[in-house]
């Protein structure tokens, strides 16, 4: 054979085993793609896991994480160098005891190496965030409660494959994120809220705004109803999250908190396939016992929940039309190596809370929290995929964040940006490929109880 011929055949059979053509993100094309092939979102918000913690030792390529890019290391004393410092490794335990800070002062020491950076030399770029205090803000919260070793271990370790079978079953069969944010450097419902609304409306605490359902702002849930689209908010009877459709004053003033449900409910809508075009999960939260993967709930009580979830999506008559979106509310002062990137401000508010050091630190909502595990599930998807950063409508390349899901709603279901920030934010309908798979896994492996389940 002439060898020119044998290139054209070697090209010909390249062409038919590549995988189908990468639709660019924000064109009509892709927009059309996603609503022709996905009737059903169903979104499940877990707690306060950092990306490097619950992902750390995952093999598939493209991760950074501590296996693929690290060991990364941590003075025990941001102040005290002599004092040696404590590195990311594998096996981490079944539960933390001491729940890292997360509240923005906590995120601050973590990322800055201060309770009150200076927003104007981090808007400037000329602070950058080094991610080298998550050690130090342990050891200054617990050192009276807990010996050296054991609080470092909470912060710096991170979960081997073995550890979390589920979340590496579906990190190897589906799509994760490898750059993913919470909106907020802060705690649970702000970044909830920023998830289904696009600010928190200036709240940077898990105050009782939350549960008087006194959000006055424009949320997925209203936003749907009031254009013909089908939600329920299926709530964990244990409590602990949400209902994050409870935040908004319109759920309750309109009658449509009969929307929000009992979990038990999902199940059996799953499997008669009656779950709405949205579905949102709260998962219980936070103790022993719950399913969130919040501090002191087991990892493997939050494993065993999501394959309930995944298993009960696989086995819905609803699957081919379905896209599982599992993420989580924000890093949960866990160690992440990689700086949360700046953003636009949502709205003109600022936030002001008192730090442990006396002094006050105000928060204007310019940039993002930590990294966090995110991942798409979906026949529509491609296997063991690894997507890096995203572009936004200005064209920027800019990492993915929390109001990335209203971006990518929004083509789905026809409306427009609530705030700037989901008008920055990188959008996703472009990594639905245009061919369905055949293959998906049907049952999750079980979730490992650990052998010690030291706290
Ligand atoms: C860190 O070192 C400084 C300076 O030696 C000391 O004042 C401080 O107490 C140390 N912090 C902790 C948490 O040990
Ligand atoms: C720290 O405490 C754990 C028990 O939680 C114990 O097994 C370990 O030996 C202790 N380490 C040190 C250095 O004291
Ligand atoms: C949130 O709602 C309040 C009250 O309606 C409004 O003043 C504010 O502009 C809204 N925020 C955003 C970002 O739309
Ligand atoms: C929603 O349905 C109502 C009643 O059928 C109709 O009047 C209204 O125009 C619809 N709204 C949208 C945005 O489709
Ligand atoms: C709406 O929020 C206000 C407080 O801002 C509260 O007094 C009122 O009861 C809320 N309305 C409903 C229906 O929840
Ligand atoms: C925020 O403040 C700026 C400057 O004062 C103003 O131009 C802008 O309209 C405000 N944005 C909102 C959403 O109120």
């Amino acid at each position: 054979m002439h060898p020119s011929a044998l290139l054209g055949l070697l090209s010909f059979a390249a062409a038919a085993l590549a995988v189908p053509t990468a639709q660019t993100p924000h064109s009509t094309r892709s927009i059309s793609n996603l609503k022709s092939h996905i009737k059903n979102v169903v979104i499940l918000v877990m707690e306060n896991r950092s990306f490097d913690n619950i992902l750390g030792g995952q093999t598939t390529p493209g991760l950074e994480n501590p296996l693929q890019t690290g060991p990364f290391c941590n003075p025990f004393n941001l102040t005290d160098p002599s004092e040696g410092e404590a590195c990311t490794a594998p096996k981490s335990f079944d539960s933390v005891i001491n729940d890292p800070d997360h509240a923005i002062y906590g995120n601050n020491i973590q990322f800055y190496g201060e309770f009150v950076p200076s927003n104007e030399d981090i808007a400037r770029g000329s602070l950058k965030a080094t991610n080298k205090g998550f050690a130090h803000e342990q050891m200054r919260l617990y050192e009276d409660e807990a010996n050296k070793t054991d609080l470092v271990t909470q912060v710096m370790h991170y979960y081997t494959e073995d550890q979390v079978p589920v979340l590496t079953s579906l990190v190897k069969n589906y799509l994760t994120f490898n750059h993913w944010h919470s909106d907020i450097p802060g705690n649970t419902n702000p970044n909830r809220a920023a998830l289904v609304a696009g600010t928190s409306h200036g709240h940077g605490l898990n105050d009782n705004g939350f549960n008087n359902h006194e959000l006055p702002n424009l949320s997925i849930f209203q936003q749907l109803t009031q254009t013909n689209h089908t939600w329920l908010n299926y709530v964990d009877p244990a409590g602990g999250t949400g209902p994050d459709a409870g935040f908004y004053n319109w759920t309750y003033a309109s009658n449509n908190d009969d929307k929000i449900v009992p979990l038990a409910q999902f199940y059996t809508d799953a499997a008669a396939g009656n779950l709405a075009e949205l579905t949102y999960i709260n998962p219980s939260c936070c103790g022993v016992g719950t399913t969130s993967m919040h501090p002191s709930g087991l990892i493997s009580d939050g494993e065993s929940f999501i394959k309930s979830v995944y298993d009960a999506l696989r086995g819905s008559p609803q699957w081919d039309d379905t896209l599982f979106i599992l993420t989580f509310d924000e890093s949960g002062g866990f160690h992440d190596h990689v700086p949360a990137p700046l953003a636009p401000r949502p709205d003109n508010l600022t936030f002001t809370l008192e730090t442990p050091n006396g002094q006050d630190y105000t928060f204007p909502f310019d940039r993002l929290g930590g990294r966090i595990p995110t991942l798409l599930i979906s026949p529509w998807v491609g296997k063991g995929v690894v997507e890096q950063k995203g572009v936004n409508a200005g064209g920027e390349t800019v990492s993915y964040s929390a109001t990335s899901i209203l971006r990518t709603l929004g083509y789905l279901w026809d409306f427009e940006p609530f705030t700037p920030r989901v008008e920055w934010a990188a959008s996703f309908e472009h990594l639905i490929r245009g061919v369905k798979r055949e293959d998906t896994i049907e049952v999750l492996p079980e979730a490992e109880a650990f052998k010690s389940v030291r706290v």
